[in-house]
């Protein structure tokens, strides 16, 4: 499918996320968690087409994981298989993990306002002239709203002369608790020092509840999968180098959950753990930056809005020998970058620490390689699927005032929710059976939409909101010759093609 004409200048098209979240409550993508009690904040839940879209791009990455994956840098496609392993765990594989110890945030509290901050995401502003004068944002906050709160201060609002900071800045955290004003705060010394505060829920299970049945929700899918390491080396046939990859919900109590669905309290994670011979695992950790940027690319996601960063020594945790970012451009990082997926080399770490807790031996007899004994090493790209819909909807979405819509979603066919629309123009004149056979016909293999009554401006412009790329039209020429219009959401144009071929028109246009 033909991309819609983009103008020159991308910043043209004005990528409004309150408008984007509009979008997706009107037409059924995405809802506040229980909405009619007013939310809760964190939780999202996905109407009819954000379910369809969400299992559009889980099914995608599922087959290039574990139904297709790709050729190797030997010519023959990865050994990748899948896993669905149960959301609590033994909270020992927390310990092992280091979740239990070590999965926080540092974390500040406003004493006035009773907010609380992670403090990585503040920054400070001291004016250099009076060093008493610091004031305090949350990152990505608008120049406008930091001159009105300058000026309610009282302060001067040439932000020139202050100095920005960051955390890290010891000064600045030295001044935290009696000179700095809080990002809400009226008058300074409300925020605290930073406080560690761990992001894993806790439930407890059984009857009883006391401390020695806590358990918890896990915080990333991951560690189901390393603690089923040894099951499925020793029940299925799979031999170093080979991936597991597992799709499925993880939950952190993050302080500040925001920017709508990009960081919440219950997400999705499409992850896979690559374990191979630490001698290959740069190969394979080069191999998998690329594939995984592809993916994003074949996905429609272009190429200005996606960055592949690499973590600098400082951000890397101690085991790790390496480690990329794949950022895409939302709105609300816009210029900047946020974290779509991360790319990791884990060296053995995990299988090392769960090795140790758990007694049982993890080391891998390497038939290849004369029977060396070795724990493998992990390549790990950990992709965000919830992050990942939010990234397809801010990509497609497209303001075009020269339409009725007045926007259109440009999904790529393979992730549109639904894939083609019927539309008969009359509901008379045998239009409406010949749609509805086409339909039956269709929605064997294809979620398409039977829309039959309004006028036909108003169908179109529908299924442009909810980003239906092709919608085929039954008029009185169709009665005639079987033949039927096809409109193309992006570029509107229209063309005739027989009833016959509309099913492999369909295959040929989703294909990626
Ligand atoms: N096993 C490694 C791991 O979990 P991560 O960077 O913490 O790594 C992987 O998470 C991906 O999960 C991120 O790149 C992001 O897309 C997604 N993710 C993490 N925290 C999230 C949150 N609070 N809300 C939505 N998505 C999140």
């Amino acid at each position: 499918m033909q991309p819609a004409e983009k103008p020159e200048n991308n910043t043209v098209i004005e990528k409004n996320m309150k408008e984007i979240v509009a979008l997706c409550k009107r037409r059924g993508f995405i809802f506040q968690a229980s909405d009619i009690y007013g939310g809760i904040n964190g939780f999202w839940d996905y109407g009819p087409l954000g379910t369809e879209l969400k299992n559009n791009l889980r099914d995608m990455w599922w087959k290039r994981m574990v139904l297709c994956p790709p050729i190797g840098p030997d010519g023959h496609p990865v050994q990748i298989v899948g896993l669905d392993s149960a959301i609590i765990q033994n909270p020992k594989v927390w310990v092992a993990s280091g979740h239990v110890g070590g999965f926080s945030d540092p974390m500040v509290d406003c004493k006035e306002t009773k907010k609380r901050y992670r403090a990585d995401h503040l920054f400070f502003l001291r004016e250099i002239n009076d060093l008493n004068k610091i004031v305090c944002f949350v990152d990505g906050t608008e120049e406008d709203e930091q001159r009105k709160k300058l000026k309610k201060l009282g302060w001067s609002q040439d932000l020139t002369v202050y100095k920005k900071a960051t955390i890290l800045d010891s000064v600045i955290q030295h001044d935290l608790t009696t000179k700095v004003v809080g990002p809400d705060a009226t008058k300074p010394g409300t925020l605290t020092e930073p406080k560690a505060f761990n992001l894993l829920f806790e439930t407890k299970i059984g009857a009883v509840a006391s401390d020695d049945n806590i358990a918890y929700l896990r915080g990333e899918t991951a560690q189901g999968i390393f603690v089923n390491y040894k099951n499925v080396m020793d029940s299925s046939r799979v031999k170093v180098p080979f991936g597991i990859a597992q799709v499925g919900k993880a939950f952190r109590n993050e302080v500040n959950p925001r920017n709508f669905i990009f960081r919440s309290r219950e997400f999705e994670q499409m992850e896979m753990e690559f374990f191979c011979h630490p001698s290959e695992a740069k190969m394979w950790f080069d191999f998998w930056k690329e594939e995984r940027k592809k993916f994003w690319q074949d996905l429609g996601l272009t190429t200005g809005n996606l960055l592949m960063r690499e973590h600098g020594a400082d951000e890397l945790v101690f085991y790790s020998k390496g480690t990329f970012d794949i950022e895409y451009k939302f709105p609300f990082t816009d210029p900047g970058f946020g974290e779509l997926e991360g790319i990791a080399y884990r060296t053995n770490y995990d299988l090392n620490q769960h090795q140790e807790h758990s007694g049982q031996k993890l080391d891998y007899i390497d038939p290849e390689r004369n029977n060396e004994r070795y724990i493998p090493h992990v390549i790990e790209p950990a992709a965000g699927l919830t992050r990942g819909v939010l990234a397809l909807l801010c990509e497609a979405f497209t303001p075009d005032p020269g339409r009725p819509s007045g926007v259109y979603l440009n999904f790529h066919p393979s992730m549109a929710p639904k894939k083609a629309a019927i539309l008969p123009l009359t509901a008379k004149d045998g239009q409406p059976e010949i749609a509805e056979k086409l339909y039956m016909e269709l929605r064997e293999e294809f979620p398409v939409d039977l829309d039959i009554k309004q006028n036909i401006g108003k169908r179109y412009a529908r299924q442009d909101e909810i980003g239906t790329p092709f919608c085929f039209t039954i008029d009185n020429q169709t009665v005639a010759d079987q033949t039927v219009t096809v409109r193309e959401r992006n570029t509107m144009a229209q063309e005739r093609i027989h009833l016959s071929q509309v099913g492999d028109y369909l295959r040929r246009k989703i294909k990626i």
